[in-house]
């Protein structure tokens, strides 16, 4: 069972849904009996507490309740960056008087590797995010060359952001474990046009050879959506 697998989900964006599939994707590895961490390396406009880190608390929580996934959760928060400024983490930190040190990073980041036996790190924005001026958060994942999923969204307008962030990836030869697509429609469309979201689902899986998961349904309660998660959790847990 000691497995120490980090892997790393980032997004084509913000607000694409990281924190969500992260909270779905802890639920799922704690029913397979996984000790779980979390990690989230920066977060901006935060300052007291990291919100995405206690999504995936509370959530996780919920799941314990219904009396599933009775494994224990580890919130690697004290290894955080968090700034108070909304923006990207390099001028949130000059907001803050802050550096932003990839070696302090690194060593949380090992710490909490080496303390459970999945390490869920969600990632901030997208790839190409300035962690400093001239220091990207692509140059620290291609260091650290952690296995990384993508969330994208399913519908209109997925195919340019994906394939390029896959792409970026691979010219950084950083290990794709997979696309989820996450709908952004709203609750009473359910799916974006079925049309897009499957032909979405083919030309990234052709174009970026790699595994496409979901699309994940727009629900009221993340635990709704455990289901679209659940294979992504099967093939961390077989790596
Ligand atoms: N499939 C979904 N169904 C319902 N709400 C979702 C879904 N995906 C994301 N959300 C919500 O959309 C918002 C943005 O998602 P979030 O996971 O915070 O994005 P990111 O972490 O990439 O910035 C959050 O309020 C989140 O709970
Ligand atoms: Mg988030």
């Amino acid at each position: 069972m000691n497995k120490n697998i980090p892997i790393f989900i980032t997004g084509t964006d913000t607000g694409i849904g990281k924190t969500f599939i992260t909270a779905l994707l802890t639920a799922c590895l704690m029913d397979k009996g996984y000790t779980v961490g979390v990690q989230k390396w920066i977060s901006t406009g935060d300052s007291e507490v990291c919100q995405d880190m206690q999504f995936v608390h509370s959530v996780a929580l919920d799941h314990w309740h219904e009396g599933k996934g009775r494994t224990p959760l580890r919130l690697f928060d004290q290894d955080c960056y968090r700034l108070s400024f909304p923006s990207s983490p390099h001028l949130a930190a000059e907001i803050d008087g802050i550096q932003i040190d990839k070696h302090v990073i690194e060593r949380g980041f090992a710490r909490a590797r080496d303390n459970c036996n999945i390490l869920l790190v969600e990632g901030v924005g997208g790839v190409m995010v300035p962690l400093l001026r001239r220091y990207l958060l692509i140059d620290l994942m291609a260091r650290l060359r952690i296995p990384t999923l993508v969330v994208a969204r399913s519908g209109l307008g997925t195919l340019n952001h994906t394939l390029l962030t896959l792409s970026v990836l691979r010219d950084r030869k950083i290990p794709v474990i997979g696309v989820i697509l996450n709908s952004q429609a709203e609750m009473d469309k359910e799916f974006e046009d079925k049309r897009i979201v499957e032909d979405n689902r083919l030309i990234i899986s052709d174009i970026g050879h790699v595994r496409v998961f979901g699309p994940v349904k727009r629900v009221k309660h993340p635990l709704e959506a455990l289901e679209y998660v659940e294979p992504v959790a099967s093939m961390i847990a077989s790596i």
